[in-house]
């Protein structure tokens, strides 16, 4: 029963994707659509391999097209492709309408939902409208780009991480196709198992401003917990992979993160540099995040191995590191 709802979600979903996809080669498709990806440098080749689409301008393009291929109301409802009017209970209508489309797929490479990208610089909307969580779209469970990339993570033995759609997409078009996206969110227990499927090395490549950067701190917590190596980023201000990426171009780009990757105490230190060296209260401050975040790694060995690091790039004796260590191991039992 649950097992054949879900196949049917499914399959309404395989229906939906083809159809945005299509809709690119329409007239309107063409000249909104194709012309928007173009404009961004993605053309037919990473098109196809993202399953990139257009949700036409208009109420129920989708919702008439599927009606008449015999998909059933209720079905395109639990889907999260239709919605259902509140003031009229006769009419539905399409979540997705006049905006690109992004394919969210499961790790065996079948659509699950849709991330819907205005194409308009409008404030009053949503930059994204994505699906809503349904019996085959477990957003805790789910990376962008994972059906892409899980191969490249294994191979690499690392795992870049990104915050948006379009950031994964940049990446494979610079070479780089062991990458996946949190897209936006705070990471979970079920998106950390995931990665570790395939590696134990993470890189997070969060944009450049400060939510990005206050989101890179919290992902680099969690991953710290989650037993995963963790690397990092800093994008200059109000660049992020993708933006950077088509600004310097890809040699560069790559370039750029071999250069800059650094480990969470790297990371956290040169944030704050300039305060760390002006000011000794600061300085502590520092010291004692650090150590907040050493004490979220499991394994005792890594966990000493970074405390004889930070010990070094903070200056501080080692003993003083451990003894605050210890502290906050008790307090987290
Ligand atoms: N996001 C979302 N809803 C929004 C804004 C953002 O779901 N209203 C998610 C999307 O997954 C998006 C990610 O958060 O890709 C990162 O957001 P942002 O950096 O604002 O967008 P970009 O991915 O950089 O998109 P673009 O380059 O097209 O502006
Ligand atoms: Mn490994
Ligand atoms: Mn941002
Ligand atoms: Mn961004
Ligand atoms: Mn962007």
């Amino acid at each position: 029963q649950a097992q054949s709802e879900r196949e049917s979600l499914l399959i309404a979903l395989g229906f939906a994707r083809d159809f945005f996809v299509k809709n690119l080669q329409t007239p309107e498709g063409k000249s909104i659509g194709l012309s928007y990806f173009k404009e961004r440098g993605f053309g037919p080749s990473i098109i196809e391999k993202f399953d990139l689409g257009y949700a036409l301008d208009g109420w129920d393009n989708l919702l008439k097209a599927a009606i008449e291929a015999g998909y059933q109301e209720d079905v395109l409802l639990k889907a999260g492709l239709v919605l259902q009017s509140e003031k009229d209970p006769n009419r539905k209508y399409d979540r997705f309408r006049n905006r690109v489309t992004f394919t969210i797929h499961n790790i065996s490479g079948k659509p699950i939902g849709f991330g819907a990208r205005i194409l308009t610089k409008d404030k009053n909307q949503p930059k994204y409208i994505n699906s809503p969580e349904t019996a085959v779209y477990h957003k805790s469970d789910v990376l962008y780009g994972m059906y892409q990339a899980k191969k490249a993570i294994r191979d690499k033995d690392n795992c870049y991480l990104v915050e948006g759609y379009t950031d994964v997409v940049s990446l494979h078009l610079s070479g780089i196709e062991n990458v996946v996206a949190s897209s936006g969110t705070s990471l979970t227990d079920g998106q950390i198992k995931l990665i570790k499927r395939f590696t134990d090395q993470v890189t997070v490549l969060y944009d450049g401003d400060s939510a990005g950067i206050k989101a890179s701190l919290r992902g680099i917590d969690l991953l710290l917990e989650g037993g995963l190596n963790v690397k990092a980023v800093v994008f200059p201000e109000g660049e992020d992979p993708d933006s950077y990426s088509r600004k310097v171009g890809s040699q560069a780009f790559q370039e750029y993160l071999e250069k800059n990757s650094r480990d969470f105490i790297g990371f956290k230190i040169g944030l704050y540099k300039d305060e760390i060296e002006k000011d000794p209260i600061r300085r502590a401050e520092v010291i004692r995040e650090v150590v907040q975040s050493i004490g979220k790694i499991p394994d005792p060995i890594i966990r000493s191995v970074y405390a004889k690091e930070a010990s070094g790039l903070l200056e501080i004796e080692e003993e003083v590191l451990h003894a605050e260590l210890n502290k906050i191991l008790l307090k987290g039992q």
